[in-house]
């Protein structure tokens, strides 16, 4: 046998489902080897789960068709061979294809809430969630928010997540491809909110001329051309639309920063991800007071600004000493994260 042979063969994950007769016999077994088919293949996490513990449960629930969470008796069911093959189908797909678990299972979660996903968007993981299931809190008074947009709606998950977190706003959940635009309806629908969420095509604030909210929420693209380039191949299963932002990563922050106050009630807040563009955008904006919002289930680069403090232009020395800081003490978290 060959170096190059023996390597790859040592590399090969083990027969993931166990197909042959001694195969895994119980769901909690089929987990088990299932978690070890994964971490054999040395895959990127980062797409809803960051372990492949997490994965392996939600393959092997989705292959015999089971739902979260999981009781000691359904781990000591005995799983059968028509599961077995489901599941070695997915292993194959998500460790040769490199296709994220979710787009395999298409479900996924977000602020606690079910939404389809599929690969017309970006599955779902902003830290964003957080601040929403805490209704922005200490930033805005929740009782008065009547209107909030989604910018880049994608799957729809913030501005559904928004339609429940304040259950008298209104919410616009706008984005530029018509196939995410598909997905966020689907969602919409499922959740019964069609009659207060609104999803509609808009490039940015193309199409919402006229319209103010309290709050504009947006987890734009925003990834820079070299650091698209480097990504793991998970990420190229997600739609470029939603990752690529220029050379720089910041072609979407920048017209989001532009037009924002004109979108903005007095005293809303804009909240916009950036990720790991945060530091360019601080370099390309020296003079806004950006406070940068720190998350205990971690993940940042998410700014926020009141709409006073997009039109003001202190001279850059001012902005630098007055800037705010979080709640927390912490008003700069970027994340490790891709996206
Ligand atoms: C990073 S994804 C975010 C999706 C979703 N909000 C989430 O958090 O999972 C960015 C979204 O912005 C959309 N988008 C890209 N360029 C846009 C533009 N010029 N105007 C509106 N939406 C845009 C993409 O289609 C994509 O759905």
């Amino acid at each position: 046998m060959k170096a190059s042979e023996a390597h790859s063969r040592a590399r090969r994950p083990p027969d993931p489902a166990g197909s042959g007769a001694r195969g895994p016999t119980t769901v909690r077994a089929l987990i088990e080897h299932a978690e070890r088919a994964l971490r054999a293949a040395r895959l990127h996490y980062g797409h809803g789960t960051d372990n492949a513990r997490d994965e392996a449960a939600a393959l092997v629930l989705h292959a015999l068709g089971m739902r979260r969470p999981l009781t000691w008796p359904q781990l000591r069911r005995p799983a059968g061979a028509a599961a077995r093959a489901r599941l070695a189908q997915l292993l194959t797909r998500r460790i040769r294809e490199r296709i994220p678990a979710v787009y395999l299972t298409r479900r996924c979660w977000f602020a606690g809430i079910a939404l389809y996903v599929d690969q017309r968007v970006l599955i779902p993981r902003s830290p964003i969630a957080e601040l929403i299931v805490r209704r922005f809190a200490p930033w805005i008074d929740a009782a008065r928010v009547r209107r909030v947009l989604d910018l880049g709606t994608g799957s729809g998950c913030i501005a559904i997540a928004c339609a429940r977190a304040f259950p008298r706003a209104r919410v616009d959940a706008v984005d530029l491809s018509p196939a995410a635009l598909a997905v966020a309806r689907v969602n919409v629908r499922r959740h019964r909110l069609a009659r207060r969420v609104r999803v509609r095509r808009s490039d940015h604030f193309g199409a919402l001329r006229g319209a103010r909210y309290d709050i504009i929420v947006s987890n734009p693209p925003y990834v820079g051309e070299r650091e698209l380039q480097g990504l793991p191949r998970e990420y190229r299963h997600e739609p470029r639309l939603a990752l690529a932002a220029g050379e720089d990563g910041l072609d979407s922050a920048r017209v989001i920063l532009r037009d924002a106050a004109a979108h903005l009630n007095p005293g809303g807040l804009l909240i916009v991800e950036v990720g790991d563009s945060a530091t360019a955008l601080r370099r390309a904006f020296p003079r806004l007071p950006f406070v940068w919002l720190a998350f205990e289930r971690g993940g940042g680069g998410v700014f926020l600004l009141e709409r006073e403090q997009l039109s003001a232009r202190p001279p850059r020395k001012a902005s630098m000493t007055s800037r705010r800081r979080g709640r927390n003490g912490n008003d700069q978290h970027v994340g490790q994260h891709h996206r």
